[in-house]
């Protein structure tokens, strides 16, 4: 078995922050950021999109990766109010999250959709964060598997590998709900995963899975030890300077 891939731990800001507020939390979370972390973890910010160059320039020399939270799937070209996977290269994103729930909810993002902005975000040479992640319905109704199969089935591209991919297990009923799966759910999923991947890529071992959905730097000294979590993607104690350094240093 290979060591196990380098944690990360990525901040989603969502849709909050303005310039002022912005820049300070990205401060914030620089000057927090403790060099006894550094080499164990990668620290992500996703910002959105208005603030991207402005926390791109707060971050240079901290080490923290910067990233955003969707890109369209096409080219530049004839498409107002969306923005290319190129362009959040250029502006100095590694990273780019897709598929998360909220917009497969609010945008109807199918996973044919996903996937081609996944092949887009692989073609500028962004690793992506793919969210997948079941309702609590769904998981009532024994059928989580079922579900986050097809989405990794439906939203993953031939292509897609440890070098550009990463998993973000978000179960949608834990997402800013203060709730979180049991500790054997959250490993029996990630396990899961890691096997279906495995399957279809040859190898899996070194592919990140994160889970997301209400960690707080109280369930982190739980969730992120397991060894088969690679880290977290952390919504709302992102906008929180100190939460979010003391979830990190539990990666
Ligand atoms: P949360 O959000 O941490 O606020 O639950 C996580 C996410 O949606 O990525």
């Amino acid at each position: 078995m290979a060591d196990a891939p380098r944690p990360l731990i990525a901040g989603n800001w969502k849709m909050n922050g303005l310039c002022e507020t912005g820049r300070a939390l990205t401060q914030a979370v620089v000057k927090r950021w403790r060099a006894a972390d550094r080499g164990k973890v990668d620290l992500l910010l996703c910002p959105p999109a208005t603030l991207l160059g402005m926390v791109g320039e707060a971050l240079k020399g901290s080490g923290i990766l910067l990233g955003a939270q969707d890109c369209h799937s096409e080219k530049p070209g004839a498409h107002t109010g969306d923005i290319a996977a190129v362009m959040l290269a250029d502006i100095g994103c590694r990273f780019v999250v897709l598929g998360h729930s909220e917009r497969r909810q609010a945008h109807r993002e199918t996973d044919a959709l996903v996937r081609a902005k996944v092949r887009a975000a692989h073609t500028a040479g962004l690793t992506v964060i793919l969210c997948v992640g079941e309702s609590a319905a769904e998981r009532q109704a024994g059928r989580a598997e079922a579900i986050v199969g097809a989405q990794l089935d439906g939203s993953l591209p031939d292509g897609a590998s440890d070098k550009n991919t990463v998993i973000a297990y978000e179960p949608v009923w834990a997402i800013g709900s203060g709730k979180t799966p049991a500790a054997d759910d959250i490993r029996a999923m990630h396990a899961w995963i890691r096997a279906r991947l495995g399957k279809r890529f040859g190898g899996a071992d070194a592919l990140r899975i994160l889970y997301g959905g209400s960690v707080t730097s109280k369930n982190a000294p739980d969730i992120l030890p397991m060894p088969e979590v690679n880290g977290a993607l952390v919504g709302g104690a992102s906008l929180d300077a100190e939460e979010f350094c003391r979830i990190a240093s539990c990666g």
